[in-house]
């Protein structure tokens, strides 16, 4: 095993070439001379031109480098040619201000103070049981929720986005689902909860397995290793594939999750299970965003994909997707609690659905919904909004304190 102290010696052989890391290979192209160039054009996938070949070496060289150098317009979301280890030039601006955005909210679950919810949760008078139920259904569903978009992030759709830009946009976010799934663990730890029930609920309460078992053939679409895009078929799949992550299910399965916390928060109770969540919703707000500007972006680039059958199978996902999300209400509110109830959420859930089909080009799924929750929109969509508790919760000040900006 090699030690600090251990004399290196320096390899003779070349460098091994740079992994070109783009979603589907490209064809190499086959040499004849100059073999030093392989790498360099396998860095860009960018075929030699076979007149530079028999042209003079420095002349060759740098007609070569001119070639290999990324031009903006021949970006691509989706099996793009160009050298993904080249940030700029940009020219997805929208994914690299998002980025610049996400860095801005950084925040860690374990700043928050959580003393006043661990004293609530151990008073026996603290809560009803109905919210308690609430709360430990609530945390079933999101201590391993992150988890599976992490892994979709990091395992499946990064390979397949050729613009570094959105790649640089999935690295953070990468990040941001771990710490959401530290802050739903930091939260479970402060309780005292039992870990195993929460962490297990994913298996073991039905209305929970049953949105998970929703999402994973579509997660399991972009991380099977063998899947790449560059067919219709499967650039079709992995754009229903983008669309139930960001539109299903950071856009739709995470809402009643969130308005129910939310709503503890609005009276006085779990103030800093609350506070996680908002920041936690403020961070999904833009993962949602991000999405769904990554989906339109593909729409525009491959307008092909969008054909009415694919329309209609992504209409009839986010109906299923209601229904699923409708039952997790109704099974973590059997009854009316903290002003809420379940059949409040089946018009909020179909206002949300509207919006998501509509952000993507959909027509409404619904008739005319009326949103029951407009704290909530305060929260999600007037983005001006600075913190929502500010005038409950002691204000946080961190660089990434909350700032809707
Ligand atoms: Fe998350
Ligand atoms: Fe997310």
């Amino acid at each position: 095993m090699l030690s600090w102290d251990d004399e290196v010696t320096p390899a003779r052989a070349p460098a091994p070439a740079l992994n070109p890391v783009h979603a589907a290979p490209a064809p190499q192209p086959a040499l004849q001379s100059a073999p030093s160039m392989a790498t360099a054009s396998a860095i860009g996938n960018i075929p030699l031109n076979p007149a530079l070949l028999n042209a003079p070496a420095d002349e060759a060289q740098a007609a070569l480098q001119a070639q290999r150098r990324v031009n903006a317009a021949d970006k691509r979301i989706i099996n793009g040619k160009t050298d993904v280890n080249q940030l700029v030039p940009f020219k997805y601006k929208w994914a690299w201000d998002k980025y610049l955005a996400g860095c801005a909210n950084h925040w860690m679950p374990q700043e928050i103070n959580m003393q006043r919810d661990i004293e609530l949760w151990k008073n026996p008078n603290g809560l009803t049981d109905d919210e308690r139920r609430l709360v430990t259904r609530n945390l079933g569903f999101f201590v391993t929720a992150d988890s599976l978009a992490a892994n979709n992030i990091v395992l499946g759709t990064y390979r397949h986005i050729t613009a570094p830009e959105c790649r640089q946009y999935l690295l953070r976010q990468a990040f941001e689902e771990a710490i959401h799934t530290h802050a739903y663990q930091y939260i479970v730890e402060s309780l005292g909860l039992d870990e195993a029930e929460v962490f297990n609920a994913y298996h073991e309460v039905a209305s929970i397995r049953d949105k998970d078992e929703f999402l994973i053939p579509f997660i399991d679409t972009l991380t099977n290793p063998q899947f790449t895009t560059g067919t219709l078929e499967n650039d079709q799949a992995l754009l229903k594939s983008l669309i139930v992550f960001a539109c299903l299910m950071e856009g739709l399965f995470f809402y009643v999750g969130f308005t129910q916390i939310l709503a503890l928060g609005r009276q006085n109770k779990m103030m800093g299970a609350a506070e996680q969540y908002q920041y936690i919703l403020r961070d999904e707000s833009m993962h949602c965003n991000f999405g769904i500007d990554l989906i339109n972006t593909i729409k525009l680039e491959n307008p092909h994909l969008w054909t009415s059958a694919f329309r209609e199978e992504i209409k009839a996902l986010f109906l299923q997707a209601v229904e699923l999300e409708y039952r997790y209400a109704e099974d973590t509110m059997p009854r009316g609690v903290l002003g809420l109830n379940a059949p409040m959420f089946k018009g909020y859930l179909r206002f949300i659905a509207n919006r998501r089909a509509q952000q993507i080009g959909l027509d409404p799924l619904f008739a005319q919904e009326e949103n029951p929750f407009p704290w909530m929109s305060e929260m999600i969509d007037l983005k001006k909004e600075r913190n929502f508790f500010e005038t409950r919760v002691i204000e946080y000040q961190t660089g990434g304190a909350l700032n809707w900006e």
